[in-house]
């Protein structure tokens, strides 16, 4: 069974940046509040699902091929996302087009978890033989949030996150794969090997739908205290199960990219999991929640700045409307 490992990243924000500053002029609340109830400083609002999708896909795309094939197939495309522009159809089939790919598309919505879902789904389908995998996750809560509610809209961001997941081994190389008369495709891979998504979990609790939703054509109506409290609960015992099924602990984990959701939880999560800040990757201070997106973008983030290193464990952990989390360990590839 051929293994998967991530061969490209790419992040999108839009340019515009609110500050607390502007939030304080026009609500009733404080640069105070809500740096020391959340963690955040300033997000970037602004742009489409779609457009940020694209520019976020195109990047992890380039990166990918970077001093390899001239190759831009993608056998599978999934966008994760909980805000689309229209809802039909898929956003991937938007982002497809402008990306000139020629695969398979579909959407997926599991909330703030949505990233780590796709991607345990585009390993299981490079296991079950294709060669390339793109998943992007791009949301734009900030235009789904009353303006006027304090408790929603100092809270969240826009922006995309983006991975392409590949399959290992030895591929033949260009000049092969032509003289072999296979074109179109991605070289095929002629050795399996272990995959780098060394364990994951997946979970949901659709009876606690009611505390975190959105009616059609409304706004994002959110209890969160007692996402709070759950989200500290899920993502502690998700990422537990993820390592016990990598069969490594926490100490073996290099980075702890989790859901920036408010820099208490992760604090309360790391320090249940033993994972101090300094191996934290922290982006909620500069992009405040981006739901789906806030993972990959961190992620991004850290491959960018050298905190991750080929062979260095990962740790990812998620969790959101639904209510869901996701967690996975990764082997930096
Ligand atoms: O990614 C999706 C998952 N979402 C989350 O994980 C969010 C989880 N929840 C949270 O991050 C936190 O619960 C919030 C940041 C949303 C709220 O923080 P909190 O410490 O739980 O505050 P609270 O809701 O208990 O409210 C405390 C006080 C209240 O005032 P009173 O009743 O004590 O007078 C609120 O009305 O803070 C007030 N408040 C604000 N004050 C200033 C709520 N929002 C604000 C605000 N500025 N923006």
């Amino acid at each position: 069974m051929p293994g998967a490992t991530i061969t490209g990243w790419g992040a999108a924000l839009p340019e515009t940046v609110l500050t607390n500053a502007d939030l304080e002029a026009r609500l009733d609340t404080s640069d105070a509040w809500i740096r020391e109830r959340t963690g955040i400083r300033e997000r970037r609002i602004g742009g489409t699902t779609i457009e940020l999708a694209i520019q976020a896909g195109a990047q992890a795309l380039k990166r990918a091929d970077e001093g390899r094939y001239a190759v831009p197939d993608v056998d599978m495309l999934i966008v994760s996302t909980n805000t689309p522009d229209p809802p039909i159809p898929a956003t991937a089939a938007y982002v497809q087009d402008a990306l000139g790919l020629n695969c398979g598309v579909f959407d997926l919505n599991s909330g703030c978890s949505g990233f780590v879902y796709a991607l345990v789904v585009a390993n299981g389908l490079i296991a079950t033989g294709m060669n390339r995998v793109l998943v992007i996750a791009s949301d734009t809560v900030s235009r789904i949030v009353d303006p006027e509610d304090r408790s929603t809209a100092v809270l969240f961001g826009d922006g995309a996150g983006a991975c392409v997941l590949e399959a290992k081994g030895d591929h033949l190389s260009d000049t092969l794969h032509e003289s072999a008369g296979i074109s179109g495709s991605a070289p095929p891979v002629l050795t399996s090997a272990e995959s780098d998504l060394l364990g994951f979990d997946l979970g949901s609790d659709g009876s606690a739908a009611k505390f975190l939703y959105r009616d059609h054509g409304g706004y994002v109506v959110m209890d969160g205290q007692e996402v709070f409290r759950r989200a500290v609960r899920a993502t502690i015992t998700s990422a537990r199960k993820a390592l016990d099924r990598a069969g490594v602990v926490a100490d073996d984990i290099a980075l702890f990219v989790p859901h920036q959701a408010n820099l208490r939880i992760m604090e309360a999560v790391g320090d249940r999991l033993s994972i101090p800040m300094e191996r934290t990757m922290v982006t909620i201070d500069r992009m405040g929640n981006t739901s789906s997106a806030s993972i990959p973008l961190a992620l991004a983030e850290a491959a960018d700045g050298g905190r991750i290193k080929p062979g260095d464990l990962v740790l990812m952990s998620g969790f959101g409307a639904g209510l869901t989390w996701a967690s996975a360990v990764i082997r930096w590839g």
